[in-house]
Formats: structure tokens, C-alpha cells, sequence
């Protein structure tokens, strides 16, 4: 079954690899080989008997075989559906305010400093190397209005080497900070800009994602000329929806003509099979409905929706209505940039909900694994690319060893690759995270570290 005869194999590894499918929430695959091409492509995934034939048949040295320990495994590197590159700066404080005012008080004024290139430069280092060891393989970023600093985010994944779909932020009116808005034909005329410049660079792995920060902040004609953009370019789509209460209410009284915060973007054509929309805890049915029919999905921020207390999504009835969801950190409205946090807050959520509602199943661990992973890689229209352990996706993976020195985690005797896996979900951290991987590049460790 080999049918590229060109390829050559740049890593093997041989142990336990732990991914989601279409069928598994988790599929444990033991005493497995898993090979990579030169092009960063996972190009066979076999039981470890087969290894010689393999090696033959795909031309490796067995002594080149990277052999994971007892403790250790590979997963998929971990999808953030929804970052705020540049709230990075004001992770962990400012957490007292609920949405609208968080954003005027905090965020705008932050925000508006992305003018000054050095200052993009230092926080997006940051945060791009910050989100890659703990296992971020692949993130969706709002950036700025500005155009160069969002460009530079651009550049810098490429750099590190994380896989990013990067958006310039459009907003035209309501931002009650006069130093942070732009014009409408600033933005209309920066996101052409953005677009044209991002994919004139050809990194392989950093695409533009065309932004309209949420109804509120934009008239409905740049509404519509994003709409627009998006759709003659075949571009992604990402903004925010129904997250607090007072934001639908505004959003009810900016829109009076539109049946919903929904129909809202529906109306200027948003929501496509390529759309990401972040939060949604207030969607009514009707609305998740119009979600699956349009192929749109959602990312869960449940750090971020209980630290500025903006709702619990019900992410069963998400799953339910058959609509795409990923998870987000939402940084810095969450106030971790860790997957893993967003794993863990997904379940306290979960729980929440059935405390209030015991009828209502509570998610399980591995379901949430799958949310991280394969799920974020079908919000973000990524899952032909990456997601799972599946011959001819690109390996983008993480090496997990739970047994490190001064580590975070205890194992005890007779503990198998399942329990193994849930004290890692539920206890481990970057320490954990000894390697990542994104298209076949080892990116952590850092080469300069
Ligand atoms: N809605 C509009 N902008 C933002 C933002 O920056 N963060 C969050 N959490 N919600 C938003
Ligand atoms: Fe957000």
C-alpha cells in the first residue's frame, strides 16, 4: 500500500499513539509504528510487528527508530479554535469586568498599541512560543486593526513554526476609545491589504482569516463587504457570537430588521462552511440550527466565559444539533493560554450544567480530547490537513512523557495508557510536552533555546 515511491521517511516512532476518529473519541494504538515522509506527511501507521517489512519496503534504518518509553505517548498536537494573540500582554489580570465594559476599559486601549511594531513584536513572540510548548499545534488569531503588526504575528508563526490562521481585526464603529478604531474604508481597504500581503508570502502553514470583531463593532456594510471578501476569495471567517447577555441585547437594538444575532451574520453572508464563531453560550436552538445548515462552527472559551462571567455553552446540545465545535483559551478574556486548561474547564462546565440539569450528560474526558484535537481541526476546516493519526494528513503531534523528573504527575503500579492518558488531560502541563511537532518539524524544543 505505498504508493509514492518518492518519498523518503524522516522520523519513525515506534510505542502508544493516542488519537480520535470519526467512530473513537480515543483510539489507543499500542505496540505501533508511525512513519513520516520528508514532506511532513504521516506516511504509514502500523502494528510494530511489521517492522522490518516496513523498513524494507519504505527504506528506514530500524536503528533510526525513535522507540517512546513505557510512559511516554504521541497525540495530535492540540487545535486553539480562538486566541487573542494580542491580549497575550494582560493574560491572568483584568478579570473583573463583564464583556462590553471588559473591552473598553481593558482591551481597546491595549489593543491600540499595536501601532508600535516593537511592542507587536515582543508580545506575539511571546505568545506564538508560549502557545507552542504547551502543545498548541495549530491556533486561530485575532490580531489588531493594524495591518503590519498583523502581518508580523503572520511572519512569526511561520518562524516558530506553528500552523496559524492569522486575522486583522475589522471594527468601524461602537469601540468608545477613540484611538482604536478605523474608518470603513480603512478596513475594507487593510483587509484587502492583509490578505494580498500574507498569502504573497507562502508560508505553507499561516493563512489569513478575514475578521470582523462582532456586530456590534461593525456597520452592517462592512459586514457585507467582509461577506464579500470572504466569499470570492474562498477565504475562513471568524468573529464572535452570542457570548453575553447584554451583547445580544446590543446587538438586538444595533439590528432591529434581524430576526437574531444569528441571522445577523447570516443576512451579510458570514456564515459558511468556513466560519469559526466564538462563545455562542446564548444561542437558542433555532439558532444552532441555522449552524449546522450553514456547515458554520463554534469554539467553546469556557475559561474565558466563566472568568468574565459571560454564560456556560451547553456544548452537548451543540453536539446534539450536529454542529462543528473546537475549543478556544480566549486569551485573554480566559485567562490561560493552555489547551489543556481549556480541556479542563470544558469539563467543569459540563458538570456545572448537569448539577443544574442532572438529565443532561456530562462530557467525558475522551470526548474532550476529541474536542481539542480532531474537533478543532473540523471548526477551523482543517481536518483533510490535520487532527488524527491518519496516513496522508500532516503529522502535527505532541510527545507526552508523564513520568518526568520533578514532574506534575504520580503513576502507581498497574495503571494502563488510559489512565495514563486522563492524568495527563487532567493533571499534566508543559513539563509533560517534552517534543512538538507540526508538519513533521520538531518545533519544541526550541532550536535556540
Ligand atoms: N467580543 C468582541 N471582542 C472580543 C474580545 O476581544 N474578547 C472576547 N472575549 N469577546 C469579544
Ligand atoms: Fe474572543
Amino acid at each position: 500500500n505505498r504508493n509514492d515511491t518518492t518519498a523518503r521517511i524522516a522520523h519513525v516512532f515506534r510505542g502508544t499513539f493516542v488519537h480520535s476518529t470519526s467512530r473513537a473519541a480515543v483510539e489507543m494504538l499500542q505496540d505501533c509504528v508511525l512513519g513520516v515522509d520528508d514532506q511532513g506527511k504521516i506516511a504509514f501507521v502500523e502494528k510494530d510487528q511489521d517492522v522490518d517489512n516496513l523498513s524494507k519496503l519504505w527504506g528506514f534504518e530500524t536503528s533510526d527508530i525513535k522507540q517512546l518509553g513505557q510512559y511516554e505517548f504521541l497525540m495530535p498536537g492540540m487545535v486553539d479554535t480562538h486566541i487573542h494573540a494580542s491580549q497575550y500582554s494582560y493574560t491572568g489580570t483584568a478579570l473583573d469586568l463583564p464583556l462590553l465594559e471588559w473591552l473598553k476599559t481593558y482591551t481597546f486601549p491595549v489593543e491600540a498599541k499595536y501601532n508600535d511594531l516593537e511592542f507587536a513584536n515582543n508580545v506575539y513572540t511571546k505568545v506564538v512560543r508560549r502557545t507552542l510548548k504547551n502543545g498548541t499545534t495549530t491556533a486561530c488569531y485575532f490580531a489588531t486593526i493594524h495591518t503590519d503588526a498583523s502581518l508580523l504575528l503572520g511572519e512569526l508563526a511561520d518562524k516558530f513554526g506553528q500552523r496559524a490562521l492569522v486575522g486583522k481585526v475589522c471594527m468601524d464603529c461602537n469601540s468608545g476609545v477613540p484611538q482604536y478604531k478605523e474608518s470603513s474604508s480603512e478596513c475594507k481597504e487593510e483587509t484587502d491589504r492583509f490578505i494580498k500581503e500574507l498569502l504573497k508570502k507562502e508560508y505553507p502553514k499561516v493563512k489569513p482569516v478575514v475578521t470582523p470583531r462582532f456586530a456590534p463593532s461593525c456597520s452592517s456594510s462592512l459586514l457585507s463587504e467582509l461577506g464579500e471578501i470572504a466569499n470570492s476569495n474562498k477565504l475562513r471567517i471568524q468573529s464572535h457570537i452570542s457570548e453575553n447577555k447584554g451583547e445580544v441585547e446590543l446587538v438586538r437594538t444595533l439590528f432591529p430588521d434581524c430576526k437574531s444575532y444569528t441571522d445577523v451574520y447570516l443576512k451579510h453572508k458570514l456564515l459558511t462552511d468556513r466560519t469559526v464563531m466564538a462563545h455562542g453560550c446564548h444561542l437558542t436552538d433555532e439558532e444552532l440550527e441555522i449552524f449546522h445548515e450553514t456547515g458554520s462552527a463554534i469554539s467553546h472559551c469556557p475559561n474565558s466565559n466563566i472568568s468574565i462571567c459571560s454564560g456556560m455553552l451547553n456544548v452537548r446540545n451543540v453536539l446534539n444539533h450536529k454542529v462543528k465545535l473546537g475549543l478556544g483559551t480566549d486569551v485573554a478574556g480566559g485567562y490561560s493560554p493552555s489547551m489543556l486548561d481549556a480541556m479542563r474547564r470544558t469539563l467543569d462546565t459540563s458538570k456545572a450544567l448537569t448539577i443544574q440539569d442532572p438529565q443532561l450528560k456530562t462530557l467525558s474526558f475522551e470526548e474532550v480530547f476529541r474536542l481539542a484535537t480532531l474537533g478543532g481541526s473540523e471548526a477551523l476546516s482543517l481536518d483533510d490537513q490535520i487532527g488524527n493519526f491518519v496516513v496522508g494528513k500532516d503529522f502535527d503531534a505532541l510527545r507526552v512523557n508523564v513520568c518526568v523528573p520533578d514532574g506534575p504527575i504520580d503513576l502507581f503500579p498497574g495503571e494502563g495508557p488510559k489512565v495514563i492518558l486522563e492524568k495527563f488531560l487532567n493533571l499534566g502541563d508543559d513539563r509533560n510536552i517534552t517534543e512538538v511537532y507540526v508538519a513533521g518539524r520538531r518545533v519544541v524544543p526550541f532550536t535556540d533555546a
